[in-house]
């Protein structure tokens, strides 16, 4: 049956590495039945049609089965009012989908383990999955603004704040999408709370361990959310998959990016009930570098690879893809971002080649 795959390429860097991507998915050797339908997205959409998601863009995106989704931003758009900017583009396919699962793998390939700030020892090899609910939490709670207090110590004074929950639905249906991604691995989970303070931490921990019931073969672990931040760092291999909240995931998925020291390496999946998917680099449209082809397009590749991962059943493909992945790094090829002496500088396009050529 044949998968239909919108590609939003966006601004910036977007188009650029997302070509590479489409030829990797178009390569006779992958023998995949896709069929490619490319729409405007974010600044370029705001150029072409006045707005960063226009209404063409959005149905496409609804009726496909995955979508691959380049970069945007851009600065040139920064004075834009905000219903305007490129990145609400995002978010808007975000709500349109109800997209709640976010999974970013931190993969550093022995061959790159001089890029991170840690210790080669502690990262080279490190393969670790962070799943992030991204549609509950303290970002979307109500009530949340500014008030005057009326009574109490700070009476007469203004107080900003927010509201934390999470329905039980929620918790239970990111739950099952982390155990589930833990058992087609090393089947360790751990889920990160602060269940010593937080009301809703408890309850997302009660949840946990429910849900863990219908996965025997999966070993749930918690942990509190600093502890997990000093861990990441002091022993990251020790982690296989960490499941947690919107707003710890945030901060937690951008460390453990951080660790592998490679922004241009790092791919990312966002998932609804239907595992319907948008699959993007963990970058952003680099604007610096745009429009040169020096761009490292092995996020946007690695991201078409989970994209066939979880959206449409063919791992195989998907393994094939990072396999030759792995192989252009061994031989020695680096865009600027990841280069090293010693080792061969690639254009973006070039990297592209070498990918294609190593599926083969
Ligand atoms: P960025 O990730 O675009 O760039 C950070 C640094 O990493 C820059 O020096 C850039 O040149 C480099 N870099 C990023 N991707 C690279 C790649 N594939 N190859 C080589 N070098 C790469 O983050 P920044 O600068 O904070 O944001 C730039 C724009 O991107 C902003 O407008 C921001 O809003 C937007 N953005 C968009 C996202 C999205 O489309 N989902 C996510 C994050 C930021
Ligand atoms: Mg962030």
């Amino acid at each position: 049956m044949t998968s239909r795959i919108a590609v939003l390429p966006g601004d910036g860097i977007g188009p650029e590495i997302v070509e590479q991507a489409v030829r990797v998915l178009r390569a006779p050797a992958l023998n995949l039945d896709l069929e490619l339908t490319e729409a405007p997205v974010g600044g370029a959409a705001y150029v072409a049609k006045g707005h960063p998601l226009p209404e063409d863009t959005l149905a496409l995106a609804k009726q496909s089965d995955a979508i691959l989704f380049g970069a945007v931003g851009d600065w040139k758009f920064d004075k834009l009012e905000r219903a305007l900017r490129p990145e609400q583009a995002v978010l808007g396919l975000r709500k349109a989908l109800g997209l709640f699962a976010n999974l970013r793998p931190a993969i550093l390939y022995p061959e790159l383990a001089n890029a991170s700030s840690l210790k080669p020892e502690v990262v080279a090899g490190l393969d670790i999955l962070i799943v992030r609910e991204l549609t509950g939490d303290i970002y979307f709670g109500q009530p949340r603004g500014v008030r005057t207090l009326e009574d109490g110590p700070y009476a007469g004074e203004r107080q900003g704040y927010d509201t934390m929950h999470y329905a039980e639905s929620e918790i239970r249906r990111i739950a099952h999408v982390a155990f589930q991604a833990a058992a087609k691995r090393q089947g360790r989970l751990c889920s990160v709370d602060k269940a010593n303070v937080l009301e809703t931490s408890q309850f997302w921990r009660d949840i946990m361990i429910d849900v863990a019931r219908e996965y025997p073969k999966v070993e749930l672990s918690h942990m509190y959310v600093d502890n997990a931040a000093m861990q990441l760092v002091r022993e990251p291999k020790a982690f296989d998959v960490v499941v947690t909240g919107n707003l710890f995931g945030d901060i937690l998925s951008d460390e453990a990016a951080m660790l592998t020291g490679s922004i241009g390496m790092l791919p990312s999946a966002s998932l609804n009930a239907s595992r319907q998917g948008l699959y993007e680099p963990s970058h952003g449209s680099a604007p610096d570098i745009a429009g040169q082809n020096i761009a490292n397009p092995l996020a946007t590749i690695l991201s078409a690879a989970m994209m066939l991962r979880y959206s449409l059943d063919a791992a195989p493909a998907a393994d094939r893809i990072e396999a030759a992945v792995q192989a252009v790094l061994a031989r020695g090829l680096r865009t600027a971002d990841i280069f090293e002496a010693g080792t061969t500088r690639v254009s973006t396009s070039e990297m592209g080649d070498a990918v294609l050529k190593a599926l083969n």
